[in-house]
């Protein structure tokens, strides 16, 4: 079960507070927390618990939040070997406010991460050619994304793409993925069709399938996770939790994912395995802190 997950490693600044402050007011929060996060290293560590065999490609700054990410990937069992360390820019940073209901508004510092760039994703040719699954996100500049998804696809391998943060893309960097993961906001984006409930996502997905993504999900919240591809068509109903912080769970949704996408396993069964991990997620604080292992699902 090799995947690769290519991709932004941060250090997340987390404050918990009664509510998000309005543009202007200072308001007093409560606890701070500092974690390891990222879309990309929190995909890849979700997928590392999980049983994945993982190799990140990623960057970092030569400082103490780089150094502090790097040992944290090497305790997940994660491959380090293309985590490259840039000279000069700072490790990326998310500040991250957690309100009572658990949701979350995010601002990112990409430092480091905008870095990485197509000559790194070269040298960690291994990476794509040995794994099974490759996994991104959009937190590292789209030339990179774009080329790796190019290098992926010559080497026929399954890409998950997972266009968060949202942002418009490209049809032909769309075009041979193995499976989107958009939310609705992202599908919205993608397709200029607002998602808010089961037709509109259907009509999303299908204009995403003409445009040559071979299988897409939809995530929902606490609606679920609608899947279609040319065969198949269902909404995977969410678990019912109580949120303490929504932080990362698309990470583990996609994580989880990568790992049951490896394995071969049926859509139903995948997306109920990664529905049940974001699920476990979001009950504690913390991207990666919060990814479940193997035993807890
Ligand atoms: O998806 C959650 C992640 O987004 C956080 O860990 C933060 O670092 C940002 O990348």
């Amino acid at each position: 079960m090799k995947i690769t997950v290519i991709g932004s490693s941060n250090t997340d600044m987390v404050v918990k507070t009664e509510r998000f402050p309005k543009p202007g007011e200072t308001i007093i929060g409560e606890e701070f927390f500092m974690f390891p996060g990222g879309k990309g290293a929190n995909q890849a560590v979700a997928a590392a618990r999980l049983g994945g065999n993982v190799t990140l490609v990623a960057k970092v700054g030569n400082d103490v939040f780089g150094k502090q990410a790097l040992e944290g990937f090497k305790t997940e069992n994660i491959n380090t070997k293309y985590v490259f360390t840039d000279e000069s820019a700072a490790s990326g940073v998310a500040l991250i406010t957690v309100n009572a209901e658990g949701e979350n508004e995010i601002v990112v510092a990409s430092g480091a991460n905008g870095q990485l760039n197509k000559k790194d994703i070269t040298t960690a040719k291994k990476a794509i050619t040995e794994a099974e699954v490759i996994v991104l996100q959009l937190e590292v500049p789209i030339e990179t994304v774009a080329y790796a998804i190019k290098q992926s696809l010559k080497a026929n391998k399954r890409v998950i793409l997972n266009p968060a943060p949202a942002q418009a893309l490209a049809d032909e960097l769309l075009n041979g993925l193995f499976l989107l993961t958009p939310n609705e906001t992202e599908a919205e984006i993608l397709t200029s069709i607002e998602v808010t409930n089961v037709a509109t996502a259907k009509l999303a997905a299908d204009e995403l399938l003409k445009k040559g993504v071979q299988n897409v999900i939809i995530t929902m919240g606490s609606k679920g996770a609608f899947f279609m591809n040319e065969t198949e068509t269902f909404l995977m109903e969410a678990e019912r939790v109580k949120a303490v912080d929504s932080t990362a769970a698309g990470d583990v949704f996609n994580g989880a994912l990568a790992v049951a996408i490896a394995k071969n396993k049926p859509w139903k069964e995948a997306i109920a395995f990664a529905n049940k991990a974001a699920s476990i997620s979001v009950t504690r604080m913390g991207a990666q802190a919060s990814a479940p292992k193997s035993e807890e699902l």
